[in-house]
């Protein structure tokens, strides 16, 4: 067995977001957002749950720096949640607000944890989604007037920011098949919020550079590889279909200035717009969105398998068993993250890119001794920090990995069905226990390093939890 050291200065890093672990909803004059809303409607979240008190991070954030120092991390990626900073959406800006972000970055530059927030994770002010939301093109400008006053306060502490996470997910989940907030099912709606959420993007990164000397702003995107199940025609076109849809969607209007041609021609196929130009993109949005920036951020997590179905239409291939699937039903698929690495450095050449989350949801128990077992997770993160590493070798220019997730937490539509955490986190108690993902992730960051070979029996050597 042979250790695959990384670079100096490689960033391990863990990740949570705002709405998943905050809580405290009602608290600190934090306004409702649209996860609060959606989650009061039943049947959206699978156990009846929402996220009102979640973690508790609110609260219990200090505590949870120290999980984190224990761990061995060089940075935290967290998000700041909208409702907080300016819970009318625009306007007056909530003090109490940022005074707790301002201290939360100040307890992580203390413990030498460096703070990478993203602005948006999900949580925009309900006040805005009765305007209209991600569908007027207003939210676009409430969002810059928004990162600017974050971006003023913490900016002489804080360097690396990220704009957007996961705009497919917000576009498609929450606004085309409805099993994200604002849960509507309109595929020309999500298309005008995708646009929107782009162009949010660039204007964001232009206000954050104002406000603070050397930013170095990015954008995350959840990018997904699609391979065909077969080399026939009809499956090769189905895999076309969804990198277009899935990745070229967003990667091609930052890196490129466009629309991929392939991708608008299919949703004029499909009747999500009239014509390929897009009368919502207006001169000057697409220069906007491609402003340069200093690093991509890429959460990877599976990949998917597609078909030509008995219709033609593109469908997922499902070419694995049950029983090899993650607790979400995801593919373990460690290649992927290699392929996608080279993908988006052949293609797009980011300057620097950063694996943003990468993890998996699996359910353990805790035995008699209070310990969890959590193999699969450990050989999840394995299986990928070595194909990061082996894409780094092939040229990739990654900077830094956060897993996801720092703790279990509140898993969106799931609700707390999907325990993707280190730190095992008891939800009567808020007690946070190490996993052996957690033991195993603290020799990872100490070492820089990760054992060429897999072997589950000799990790957590050093099981004593003084965190
Ligand atoms: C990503 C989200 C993150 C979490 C993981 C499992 O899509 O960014 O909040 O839900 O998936």
């Amino acid at each position: 067995m042979s250790r695959m050291k990384f670079p100096e200065g490689f960033i391990w890093g863990a990740a949570t977001s705002s709405q998943q672990i905050e809580g405290a909803t009602g608290e600190g004059g934090r306004g409702e957002s649209i996860w609060d809303r959606f989650s009061a409607v039943s049947g959206k979240i699978e156990d009846g749950s929402n996220s009102d008190i979640a973690c508790d991070h609110f609260h219990r954030w200090r505590d949870d720096i120290e999980l984190m120092k224990w761990l061995g991390l060089g940075a935290y990626r967290f998000s700041i949640a909208w409702p907080r900073i300016i819970p009318t959406g625009t306007g007056l800006v909530n003090a109490a607000g940022l005074d707790f972000y301002d201290s939360l970055v100040d307890g992580l530059l203390e413990a030498g944890i460096e703070p990478f927030p993203t602005l948006y994770h999900w949580d925009l002010p309900q006040v805005l989604q009765d305007k209209g939301g991600w569908a007027a093109r207003d939210t676009a400008e409430a969002f810059v007037e928004y990162s600017a006053a974050v971006a003023r306060r913490l900016g002489d502490r804080v360097k690396r920011w990220v704009t957007h996470n996961e705009p497919w997910c917000i576009a498609t989940l929450g606004h085309e098949e409805g099993h994200h907030a604002p849960g509507h099912l309109d595929p020309p709606e999500a298309l005008r919020v995708a646009h929107h959420l782009l162009l949010s993007h660039g204007w964001a990164t232009e206000a954050i550079r104002r406000e603070v000397a050397n930013a170095e702003v990015g954008i995350v995107h959840n990018y997904c590889p699609a391979y065909s199940a077969t080399d026939s025609e009809g499956d090769r076109d189905a895999a076309r279909w969804f990198d277009g849809f899935f990745n070229r969607w967003y990667l091609d209007p930052v890196f490129k200035g466009a629309y991929p041609a392939d991708a608008v021609a299919d949703r004029v196929a499909a009747g999500h717009l009239d014509s390929p130009d897009m009368p919502f993109v207006k001169d000057g949005d697409m220069a906007a969105i491609s402003t340069p920036l200093e690093f991509l951020g890429i959460n990877y997590y599976s990949r998917n398998v597609m078909e030509a179905g008995p219709d033609g239409k593109p469908r997922d291939a499902k070419t694995v068993p049950k029983e090899e699937l993650t607790d979400m039903g995801w593919e373990v698929y460690p290649e992927g993250l290699y392929d996608s690495l080279m993908r988006v450095h052949n293609e797009y050449g980011p300057k620097k890119i950063y694996i943003a989350e990468n993890g998996a949801a699996y359910d353990y128990p805790i035995d008699a001794e209070g310990r969890i077992a959590d193999t699969k997770r450990v050989s999840y993160l394995h299986d990928h920090f070595l194909n990061a590493r082996r894409a780094m070798a092939d040229g990739a220019p990654l900077a830094g990995f956060f897993v996801w997730s720092l703790m279990d937490n509140f898993e969106w539509g799931f609700g707390f069905t999907k325990r993707f955490g280190l730190y095992c986190v008891d939800f009567e108690t808020q007690q946070r226990i190490p996993k052996d993902s957690a033991f195993w992730y603290r020799e990872v960051t100490a070492a820089n390093a990760v054992d060429d070979a897999f072997a589950p029996t000799t990790q957590g050597e050093s099981r004593a939890f003084d965190g």
